[in-house]
């Protein structure tokens, strides 16, 4: 379990995370979410000690960082999947780690094989790929085998195989009791894997629900409705009290009343209908709604913005949008392998 009270950071005048207080529970994933700048990271070296927070704190299992003693049993961590020693190989980058936190050498060759770099063990990791030194940084992580687990950003570079694996791997690291706290901005796979979120804007929570109820609360849900017998249709509705809203294509939109209801209403008066289907927004579009007014960092369609437009010149673009929601037949978890290596030789 990771909880936070009151955790702030400033950096000089700029307020980065702004009192946040929050609970990560064991047993699920939470997906930690928030526009380009809103403080993910910044939180996430605070549970790690690798920032002190302005005021406020973090504990890991009622700890703070520097009370755990050999913390990478306690709690694991992907952060930046760059930041290993180039001249190591991914071996004894693994081996230095153990041998600094009483774990076993045996665990390297485990993690290793667990996220497909056995066959790369012994290259030197500035050769790695972006997507190979993910894996890395997630052995890293998975190295002392720990009950907590941060991933920032973890699908970053990966291949869609690795993308789904690592999808599998976190839901397997929650059903076994673990703490699994992943921040992305790729909506899709968010939607598939975590059970929680929390949002930030601008370092202020913004959202701390299930993401059934962060989709139900923040976008709107309605059924469509089509029938080559329109203005029929639509007099029946009226009759019976229900406000439908044509939006050309022959579609009628339909606001809090369940697709059950309008179907049997269509049955009774002999109505065919060529679509009644519920309308549920996706994890990307209930993001955006919420989080519209904190998003710092606007792209700009069309033509390079020019220089007196006043932008700095590190104006980030945010990410590509993903459609979301969950795709229909979702692989199952299939363990820990990845193979990466084999499957490509
Ligand atoms: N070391 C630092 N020194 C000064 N400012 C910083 C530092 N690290 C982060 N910031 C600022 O703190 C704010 C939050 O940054 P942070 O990297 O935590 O955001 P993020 O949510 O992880 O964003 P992204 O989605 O782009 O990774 C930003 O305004 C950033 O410029
Ligand atoms: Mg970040």
């Amino acid at each position: 379990m990771i909880e936070l009270v009151g955790l702030t950071k400033y950096y000089g005048d700029k307020l980065a995370v702004d009192h946040l207080t929050f609970t990560v529970r064991p047993g699920i994933v939470t997906g930690f979410l928030g526009p380009n700048g809103a403080g993910k990271s910044t939180t996430m070296r605070m549970m790690l000690d690798l920032d002190n927070p302005t005021s406020g704190t973090v504990r890991i299992d009622g700890k703070h960082y520097r009370q755990l003693q050999d913390p990478l049993t306690y709690i694991g961590a992907l952060l930046e999947a760059k930041a290993v020693h180039g001249g190591r190989s991914a071996a004894n980058h693994l081996l230095c780690l153990a041998q600094s936190n009483g774990i076993a050498r045996s665990r390297v060759a485990e993690v290793l094989d667990m996220v497909g770099l056995s066959t790369v063990a012994k290259k030197r990791s500035k050769g790695f790929s972006l997507g190979m030194a993910q894996r890395l940084g997630i052995a890293a992580a998975l190295l002392g085998d720990p009950q907590v687990l941060l991933f920032d950003e973890p699908v970053n570079g990966l291949d869609p195989e690795g993308i789904h694996w690592i999808r599998n791997l976190m839901k397997n690291l929650a059903a076994q009791g673990r703490t699994v706290f992943v921040s992305s901005h790729l909506m899709s796979e968010m939607a598939l894997t975590a059970d929680h979120l929390v949002v930030i804007g601008q370092g202020r929570l913004m959202a701390d629900t299930s993401m059934k109820d962060f989709i139900h609360q923040n976008s709107r849900s309605y059924v469509r409705m089509r029938s080559p017998e329109q203005q029929r249709l639509l007099d029946v509705l009226h009759t019976a009290g229900i406000n439908a809203v044509a939006v050309g294509n022959g579609s009628l939109e339909i606001d809090g009343v369940p697709a059950d209801r309008l179907g049997e209403l269509a049955a009774e008066h002999r109505l065919a209908l060529h679509e009644l289907s519920p309308q549920q927004a996706s994890l990307e579009e209930a993001f955006m709604q919420l989080t519209a007014e904190s998003v710092e960092y606007h792209a700009h369609d069309g033509d390079p913005v020019p220089a007196q437009a006043g932008l700095s010149p590190h104006t980030r673009t945010p990410a590509e949008p993903q459609s979301a929601g969950a795709a229909p037949g979702e692989p199952q978890p299939t363990g820990w392998g990845a193979d990466w290596q084999r499957k490509r030789s």
